[in-house]
């Protein structure tokens, strides 16, 4: 059987980067940030990125190193908005396993209001109630695509060791 990579989604907060990184370890399979590759590439950060060229080139760069890990042997996290744009959640539905790793508007809140919301652009810089609104909003638009997961992750009752039994 073909190698297939591992894709790790989910919104903005919900922990893709932290537990695609544990899990990489659990299977001893290399890890990918699909945010760094693209920071590394183009020389600058998200912020800087959205502000010099748009949102609409970052998705497309974004969609491009995404495709990249075509046949690899990785455990990727996606960025929040990366299975929402062009046919990219067909793509990885067709070439990889994937995991959504579930939150609460709630949850998502709490884990975002307490982080530099600066770092994310997507977020606009909302904080409080206006951010609670704006996950609320962008989360009923995402969960189509992120509810078409090979998998939905409860992190709160699901262990690494669980998960990577399920994948391995
Ligand atoms: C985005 C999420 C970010 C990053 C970019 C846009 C989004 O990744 O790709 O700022 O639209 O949800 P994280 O989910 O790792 O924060």
């Amino acid at each position: 059987m073909a190698t297939k990579p591992v894709f790790l989604i989910g919104f903005m907060g919900s922990g893709k980067t932290t537990w695609g990184k544990k899990l990489a370890n659990a299977l001893e399979r290399p890890f990918v940030d699909l945010d760094a590759v693209l920071v590394q590439r183009v020389g600058m950060s998200i912020p800087e990125y959205f502000k010099a060229f748009g949102e609409e080139q970052f998705r497309i760069l974004e969609s491009e190193v995404l495709r990249e890990q075509i046949n690899q042997n990785t455990i990727v996290s996606t960025g929040g908005g990366t299975p929402c744009y062009f046919d990219n959640m067909d793509w990885i539905l067709e070439h990889g396993i994937s995991l959504y790793l579930d939150h609460s508007v709630k949850s998502l809140w709490n884990r975002l209001n307490a982080s530099d919301v600066n770092k994310r652009p997507a977020l606009k810089g909302f904080t409080g109630e206006q951010l609670h609104q704006f996950i609320d909003e962008k989360l009923t638009e995402r969960l189509p695509y992120y509810q078409r997961a090979h998998i939905t992750v409860d992190q709160v009752n699901t262990s690494i060791q669980e998960l990577a039994n399920i994948v391995r």
